[in-house]
Formats: structure tokens, C-alpha cells, sequence
């Protein structure tokens, strides 16, 4: 397994560029399930999740190409759905293949997706995708592992009133699509209000979809015949750009971050602010972030958006190792998401956890070590932790990062920092 190597105490000065929005691409490719035109999906990651849900959509019977270059091109074409399955074998390996069921429901009434089981951060179930389907018509079965769904006397799924128990993320967007070609109009309320999913409304709206409501807890769709191909270009992955401002921030570098959306950023620019991290929007998709003599602490909430993202709580947590005084950091959307914490004590932080709050307490000049990846974003908070920790941090199981950083040592090495990776085989 490949491991990064990183010595830390190296400022990072220059500019770097943020690729296309994992979370926006995964329900995006999926939506080409939707119709049996063309689809062209412009600046996709190149990220091993993505290769996963080509190969996905590819074991369904379409077309999947992708661009010599740029490679972040790819064209999708379901003209037929062959094989309305998730096989566990991808699943197992990418929860968020969950969101082909809404649009195969939709596109061809039966689906057969591998139920995905919880993983590193929490038990993660996906009854709300389920109980919403059935209140739109689907009869659903799940047994030997599988969620078995189909619609009954080869019909459409229907319009209906649904409100979310709670917030969920690729359960707004999977009932989102399915509810496109469903007969009558469907309301979702208690919608997640993530950009992610207001990317999906837009392209689903270039398809021929009549939706309403983007960017609010309420959606109205009304449900057409047909959806068409389409042209669409992916937003900037927020925490992609929120891991470089803090790593920007902790090192005390000078960073321009390039190809973003700073108005997704709000609530990391203003957490981050609050400890004495400097920002400028340089414009629309640009901006610099400084570092400051000395940061302080602050409490930190993770929320849904337009909250701060627990996509984005263990990067806060390694830049608040960093900050003078004690930070309390709440974790409220995954029951599980602080193992980075005890990798950050072995690199020297004092942090303490309490369920769900863990307190920080700095700053700790941090010394590096071996450390586990056990999450995506638990391993980018440990990348952070080895830029400003002394000597030599080993990052094992790096394979967490493929899923969904394109090129961070590359981009990383860009400004400054001295990281490499470190190919290595078997377990
Ligand atoms: C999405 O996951 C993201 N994944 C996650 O990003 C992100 O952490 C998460 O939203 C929260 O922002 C993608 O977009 C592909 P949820 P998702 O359903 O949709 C509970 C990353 O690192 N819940 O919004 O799976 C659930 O257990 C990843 O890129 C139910 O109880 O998350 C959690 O506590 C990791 N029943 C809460 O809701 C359900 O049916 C929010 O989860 C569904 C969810």
C-alpha cells in the first residue's frame, strides 16, 4: 500500500488550483442514467471514486468515455440499462453507488443495489432513501445483502409529499432524480441545501426537468415523460479548497487558491477568521489565504449547510493543534468521526474526546510519526498535522485520499511543501 512521506515545517507560498467537486460529480453521473441521450460532464476529479462510478454505470450497460485530455471530460450514454444492479464488489468500496437506485427506479422501474454497511465514520443507513421510494410506489425488499426494488405492473413511480426526517445528503439528490420522471408532482421537504445538490437541480433542469426550489429545505418537482442529453461543467469542490486554506493557515504560508467558489466556503473562511487567519477575495473563484503570527482557539460546530461541513472537521481540528487556548469541536452529523484525534495524540496534540466533542487544546508543537489514514478526510487532516509537525510524518493507507483528492501531492509539492509518496505493495 502506498504511504506519503512528509517533512514538515515548510511555509507554502504560491497558487494552487482546486479540480471539480467529487460530491457534485458522483449524483451527476448518475442523473446520465436518466436518459437514453448523450451526457457530457465537464471537470470531473480525476479520483479513484470516479473511476468507480464509470465503472458502475459501464456494468449498466452505458457508454462511459473519457477525454485523452483534459482527462476530467468524460461522455456518458445510456442509450440501454442492461443490468439494473450495484454489484457489492463496487458498492463495497464506494457508498455513494446508493445514488443510481433513485434513477434506475425512475428510468426503468427495477433496481438491485448492493445495501452499502456502515463504515469508518458511523453506521451510515440509508432508510430515508428506501421509505421515500416506497411512498412514491416502489415495493422494496432488502435480502441477502441486497436492496431488491422494483415498481409494481411495470409502472412509473408517482409524485408524493415527503418530508426528510432528518437532513441526508445523497437522499435528497437520489429521490431528487428519482422524482424527475415520476407521474405527478413530487415535494421534498427537509432538503439538504448543500451546493452539491443545487448543482444536480441545475444540470437536471438542462435535461428537461421541472424543478423549483434550488437552494432552499423545499423542492417541487414535477415529474416529465422524457429527460434529454446535456452539457454540464461540475462546481469546484469546496473542501478540496477548504483543505488548502488551512493548509495555507497552518503553515503560516501565503496561498492563492485558484478555480474555487468562495461563496461555498463562508463558514470555514469565517471559523478560520476567527483564530486570525487572513482572507482575500482576490475574485469570484480566487482567493488568498495567510497565516498569522499566532491563531486562537475557537469552538467549532459541524452543521449541514450552510453550517461548517464535517467534511471539513478534522482539517479544523489539526489547524486548531495550532491555536493558542482550547477549542471545542462538536461533531453532529457522523457518530463516529474523530479517529484522526488519536493519530494527532501519537503526533503530540492534547486532545481530548467526550462523545461527541473533542477538546483541543494548544498549541502543541507537533512531532512526526507513523500515522493511520482511516477515513478521506481524516487522512487530509493528518497531511496537515505532518506539515507543521518536526522531522518525518508517515502517512499509511493513503488509498483513503485516492478516493477523492486529485493529485494533493502534486499540488501540494506546487507550493512548497515537501511531500512525497512512497509506492508500496501488499498490506
Ligand atoms: C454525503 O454523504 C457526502 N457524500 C459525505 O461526504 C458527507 O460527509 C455527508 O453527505 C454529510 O455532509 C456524498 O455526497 C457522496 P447524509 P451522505 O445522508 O449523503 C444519517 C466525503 O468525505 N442518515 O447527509 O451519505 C446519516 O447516518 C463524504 O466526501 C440516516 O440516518 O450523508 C448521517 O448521520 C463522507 N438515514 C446523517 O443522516 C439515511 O437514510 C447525514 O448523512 C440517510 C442518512
Amino acid at each position: 500500500m502506498d504511504k506519503f512521506v512528509i517533512k514538515g515545517g515548510k511555509a507554502l507560498h504560491g497558487s494552487v488550483a482546486i479540480s471539480g467537486a467529487k460530491n457534485s460529480a458522483l449524483p451527476v453521473m448518475a442523473a446520465a442514467l436518466l436518459t437514453t441521450e448523450k451526457v457530457s460532464v465537464h471537470n470531473i476529479p480525476k479520483v479513484r471514486d470516479l473511476i468507480t462510478m464509470s465503472k458502475l454505470l459501464a456494468f449498466m450497460g452505458a457508454k462511459v468515455s473519457i477525454a485523452e485530455l483534459p482527462a476530467s471530460d468524460y461522455e456518458i450514454e445510456a442509450t440501454t440499462v442492461s443490468d439494473a444492479v450495484a454489484p457489492y464488489e463496487l458498492v463495497k468500496t464506494m457508498r455513494a453507488s446508493i445514488l443510481t437506485l433513485g434513477p434506475l427506479m425512475a428510468r426503468v422501474g427495477v433496481a438491485r443495489v448492493s445495501l452499502p454497511g456502515g463504515c469508518a465514520i458511523g453506521a451510515r443507513p440509508v432508510d430515508l432513501h428506501l421509505t421515500a421510494l416506497e411512498k412514491m410506489g416502489a415495493e422494496i425488499i432488502t435480502s441477502h445483502g441486497y436492496i431488491e426494488a422494483r415498481v409494481p405492473n411495470n409502472g412509473r413511480l408517482k409524485g408524493a409529499h415527503i418530508v426528510f426526517e432528518k437532513i441526508t445528503v445523497t437522499g435528497t439528490e437520489n429521490i431528487l432524480m428519482a422524482a424527475t420522471l415520476a407521474k405527478g408532482e413530487t415535494i421534498l421537504e427537509n432538503c439538504a441545501r448543500e451546493p452539491e445538490v443545487t448543482d444536480l437541480v441545475a444540470m437536471l433542469r438542462k435535461m428537461g426537468a421541472q424543478i423549483e426550489g434550488d437552494g432552499t429545505a423545499t423542492l417541487r418537482i414535477r415529474g416529465v415523460e422524457k429527460l434529454y442529453g446535456t452539457d454540464h461543467t461540475v462546481i469546484p469542490d469546496r473542501i478540496e479548497a477548504g483543505t488548502f486554506l488551512v493548509a495555507g493557515a497552518i503553515t503560516n504560508g501565503d496561498l492563492t487558491v485558484t478555480n474555487c467558489a468562495p461563496e461555498h466556503l463562508g463558514a470555514v473562511i469565517a471559523k478560520m477568521q476567527e483564530t486570525g487567519v487572513r482572507f482575500d477575495e482576490i475574485d469570484k473563484t480566487t482567493l488568498r489565504v495567510r497565516g498569522a503570527k499566532k491563531l486562537v482557539s475557537s469552538d467549532m460546530t459541524t452543521e449541514e449547510y450552510p453550517g461548517f461541513a464535517t467534511d471539513m472537521q478534522a482539517q479544523y481540528m489539526a489547524l486548531a493543534t495550532q491555536a493558542e487556548g482550547t477549542s471545542v469541536i462538536t461533531e453532529t452529523i457522523f457518530e463516529n468521526r474523530f479517529l484522526h484525534a488519536s493519530e494527532m495524540v501519537r503526533m503530540g496534540a492534547n486532545i481530548s474526546i467526550d462523545g461527541r466533542r473533542a477538546v483541543v487544546r494548544g498549541p502543541a508543537q507537533l512531532s512526526g510519526t507513523t500515522v493511520q489514514a482511516s477515513d478521506l478526510r481524516a487522512s487530509a487532516g493528518l497531511v496537515l498535522a505532518g506539515l507543521v509537525a518536526s522531522g518525518e510524518t508517515i502517512i499509511d493507507r493513503v488509498y483513503h485520499i485516492d478516493r477523492g483528492y486529485e493529485g494533493i501531492v502534486e499540488k501540494l509539492r506546487g507550493v512548497g511543501a515537501n511531500i512525497e509518496r512512497v509506492h508500496g505493495t501488499g498490506s
